[in-house]
């Protein structure tokens, strides 16, 4: 039995969900009333006979409980069509899949390592070629496109160094006509950003972080302007096959319900603890948009409603040793890739999540050796600040100097 799935394409598309529209975008299940989306747990359909079906056939096509995620998801970020996957990556490579051998891509320099492993280690062996450029600066954007320009990828903010691009001014630049934008949202989430509503054409996260929020689960979610657009990209998923599952995709749900509540939370934490590495002696550089000194603070205030839970920044002592003592003397900040969970977590992106970037490519697009990522979860604010001082203080350069 097919569960009622309300049609929340009616809403008005220029409009941001709020909480109230969010939790009842969730729908309750039609054949028995259950107010949690049930896990249909089937690789097949009966049909009546072929071709004739309650509108499920097989699983990798289409299930009933991803299908919940990806209606609500795409209602989420304001776009036609939603498609769930395996993960963040198995989403990120479909959408490349739209391209042919000979087109070029032009992607934000600071860009998430597994991407950049993507591009530069599958896709470039299929004559995909990637341009990556400062993308905060549109121009350099329109100076970089080609006739073969057919995907421009940003991430705004950027994972790790938080840099914001503008949504509308890139979507703007003249004389793309066949040349798709895609924005990976899963910084912001489309609580506090949705790139639709600002002209791209295709919206990726790795749910895997704020939408799952609880960091059980890996999934991957696209939600494209058009319709002729999510059909491509449904086909090319049918065609890999990188679906999400059944429980996997209720989680996802789960999490998505507490979303706005969970994103005001991790931004308001965030912002202090930004604001306390700011003014500490022993930081060189902090990277937080909700600063009024990060470069694109202007730019992110227009286009999101807040500045979201991760915080980097760069130690006074700027190498790995220092970097990698404070990343191991952190009570609450648990050492750990990923980000975007209740629990809060840090990380070294040098030697963890950019380590398939090489080094020269990762220093100059502002990953230094001692950068670390902060993904502030939800404890006490006072607890996580008195953390990182006792953290900061084992990094001071008198601690070390036994350190070889
Ligand atoms: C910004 C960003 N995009 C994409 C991904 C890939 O997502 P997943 O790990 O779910 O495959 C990540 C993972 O860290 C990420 O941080």
């Amino acid at each position: 039995m097919r569960i009622l799935v309300s049609d929340i394409h009616k809403k008005d598309k220029n409009k941001k969900m709020n909480a109230t529209q969010l939790i009842h975008s969730v729908p309750v299940d039609e054949l028995t009333g259950a107010i949690s989306v049930p896990i249909y747990q089937a690789s097949t359909f009966v049909q009546e006979a072929p071709g004739i079906n309650k509108g499920y056939d097989y699983a990798r096509t289409n299930n009933p409980t991803r299908e919940a995620l990806e209606k609500i998801i795409a209602g989420m970020e304001g776009g036609a069509t939603g498609i769930a996957f395996g993960s963040g990556l198995a989403a990120i490579d479909a959408v490349i899949k739209l391209l042919k051998s000979g087109d070029e891509i032009i992607a934000v320099d600071d860009i998430y390592g597994g991407a950049y492993r993507l591009f530069t280690h599958i896709f470039a062996k299929f004559g995909i070629a990637v341009n990556y450029v400062d993308t905060t600066n549109p121009e350099n954007v329109f100076n970089a496109i080609t006739l073969k320009t057919k995907l421009i990828w940003i991430e705004t903010p950027t994972n790790p160094t938080l840099k914001i691009s503008d949504i509308e001014a890139i979507a703007r630049i003249p004389g793309q006509d066949d040349c798709l934008l895609c924005v990976d949202n899963t910084f912001a989430s489309p609580v506090l950003q949705q790139p639709l509503l600002h002209g791209a054409d295709i919206v990726m996260h790795s749910a895997t972080k704020y939408l799952g929020g609880h960091s059980d689960s890996i999934a991957g979610l696209i939600v494209t302007k058009t319709e002729e657009l999510g059909d491509k990209i449904k086909f090319i998923q049918n065609a890999s096959g990188a679906i999400l599952s059944p429980f996997d995709s209720w989680l996802i749900i789960r999490g998505i319900e507490t979303l706005p509540l969970r994103m005001k939370q991790h931004s308001l934490n965030a912002r202090i603890v930004a604001q306390f590495l700011d003014e500490h002696p022993d930081v060189a550089k902090v990277f937080y948009p909700g600063l009024p000194s990060h470069t694109n603070h202007e730019i992110a205030k227009k286009q999101s409603s807040g500045y979201g839970g991760i915080v980097s920044f760069i130690l006074k002592d700027d190498n790995e040793t220092a970097a990698i003592k404070f990343a191991t003397s952190t009570k609450y900040f648990k050492l750990a890739e990923s980000l975007g969970g209740v629990k809060s977590l840090c990380a070294h992106p040098a030697t963890m999540t950019h380590k398939s970037i090489p080094e020269e490519i990762r220093r100059a697009s502002g990953v230094a050796d001692s950068l670390i990522r902060l993904s502030v979860g939800l404890e006490e604010v006072e607890d996580l600040i008195k953390d990182l001082d006792q953290a900061l203080e084992k990094v001071k350069f008198k601690n070390l100097a036994h350190v070889s």
